[in-house]
């Protein structure tokens, strides 16, 4: 199986989470988002303890929360002692609400506004990613305002094509976000920063891309970071406390993806923060990482009902299900890949089809080329495995569909953490 929370049991049976997905199906109705939580709550131990292994101490770990944000998620990580990165307004008031230690979280994203950077700090967060010039210099007002001075990082670009898909490819020079090395506008950030009043400059942060399974991408963009700091550090005599290296670590959707260690991954890193420091003679600086992926994907499986199986011969099948890219987009977006599973195993023959959902354009279809039972007919269940990122936080109500619930599974028990919309909540802003 893709990953050990899934199975099928004697009577063909699909589990998640060690629950009987039918009898999840039954309780709560379908598209249904599933989510494991013990499995969220390892991910997390896993992190935290290879990096206990690997920086003696001095690092920390953020979950980055756009890849899915609710409260019950939020607290879930609270609990496990990461720390949040969040890019937007929203993320910032689920985090208050949810109880999050405000001084743990980090502000990101490529384009504040004043109202954003305000209403950051008065929520108290802790650390603000600054990415553009013209948000240094707000933000340097808006904190001498308050009589504060803020804690920031700032988000260099280190020039690494992490060879992921176009759109999450973030590290390169032409990049919309943060300040490029290679240009020098990263040095007229720090040399503003430095200068400016209610700022205090703590560390420099990068980040390359996301689902990256490159050999050294990791290795490579800390090396640059770190000789750039050598380098402002001989000119000017700044050394930052932090480098955070941002988030990326691949997972697997299908067999076909690798599997990576991410402990192995985060020592190999490690061994290069540490030979680059030596042979510069510079301090290791705490090393901050900001997974998102990695900590929910494979804690998330949707369930959906299927709808109408049609055959065209010679041509093609579909299998219509009750969902779609309202509630998962990737593949229309991406070309993402998946494994779809039914939720009674069957050893009877199989045919292909497009998995396809409800919503009125050719492009909304989950996953092509989907090898199913044969028998496949309205009202059986089907499973999207590895939905934990990117699906609930980027899904939409495009032709009016309700949101899905999320529902946690702990322990082989089952509660609502985020209830499904209701038609009536589709209309509740309409005037
Ligand atoms: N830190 C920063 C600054 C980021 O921009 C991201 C992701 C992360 C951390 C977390 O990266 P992760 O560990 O999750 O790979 N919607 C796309 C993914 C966009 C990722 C954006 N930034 C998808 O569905 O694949």
């Amino acid at each position: 199986m893709l990953s050990d929370n899934i199975r099928y049991d004697e009577s063909g049976d699909l589990l998640f989470a060690g629950v009987r997905t039918k009898d999840l199906a039954d309780k709560y109705g379908t598209p249904l988002y599933l989510m494991d939580e013990d499995r969220i709550r390892a991910n997390c131990r896993m992190y935290l303890s290879a990096m206990g292994a690997a920086f003696d101490g001095n690092w920390e770990i953020l979950y980055a929360c756009k890849a899915a944000c609710y409260k019950a998620l939020i607290q879930t990580v609270a609990e496990e002692g990461l720390s949040l990165d969040v890019v937007s307004s929203g993320e910032i008031l689920t985090a208050v609400r949810a109880g999050f230690p405000m001084d743990r979280v980090y502000f990101h994203s490529n384009n504040k506004t004043e109202k954003d950077l305000v209403f950051a700090l008065e929520q108290g967060v802790g650390t603000v990613v600054v990415d553009q010039l013209s948000e240094l210099a707000l933000l340097s007002r808006i904190a001498e305002a308050r009589s504060e001075d803020q804690d920031i990082l700032l988000r260099l670009t280190p020039g690494i094509d992490t060879h992921t898909y176009e759109a999450i490819n973030t590290g390169k020079v032409d990049s919309k976000f943060g300040f490029a090395i290679e240009t020098g506008q990263a040095v007229d950030a720090i040399e503003l920063a430095l200068s400016l009043p209610g700022i205090r400059l703590k560390g420099y942060h990068c980040h390359v891309g996301s689902q990256v399974f490159g050999e050294d991408v990791f290795e490579r963009s800390a090396e640059v970071m770190l000789r750039f700091t050598d380098e402002i550090g001989q000119r000017t005599g700044y050394y930052p406390e932090i480098l955070d290296l941002g988030g990326g670590y691949g997972v697997r959707y299908t067999e076909d993806d690798p599997e990576v260690s991410i402990p192995d991954k985060i020592a190999s890193l490690a061994r290069t923060v540490r030979a680059v420091c030596a042979e510069l003679s510079m301090d290791v600086p705490r090393i901050l990482l900001e997974p998102g992926r990695s900590i929910v994907a494979d804690a998330g499986m949707t369930l959906y009902t299927v709808g109408n199986v049609k055959r065209i011969p010679g041509y093609k099948n579909y299998v219509s299900v009750d969902g779609g890219m309202t509630d998962n987009p990737r593949y229309a977006l991406y070309g993402a890949k998946y494994t779809v599973l039914p939720a009674v195993l069957s050893m009877k023959s199989r045919f292909d089809a497009d998995l396809v959902g409800r919503c009125c354009e050719s492009g909304d279809i989950i996953q092509p080329n989907v090898s199913l039972p044969e028998e496949m007919k309205p009202g059986d269940l089907v499973a999207v495995c590895t939905t934990g990122a990117y699906h609930y936080s980027m899904a939409s109500n495009y032709n009016r569909i309700p949101r899905p619930p999320v529902v946690f599974l702990h322990d082989g028990q089952d509660r609502l953490a985020v209830r499904g919309e209701t038609l009536e909540d589709l209309l509740q802003y309409d005037l």
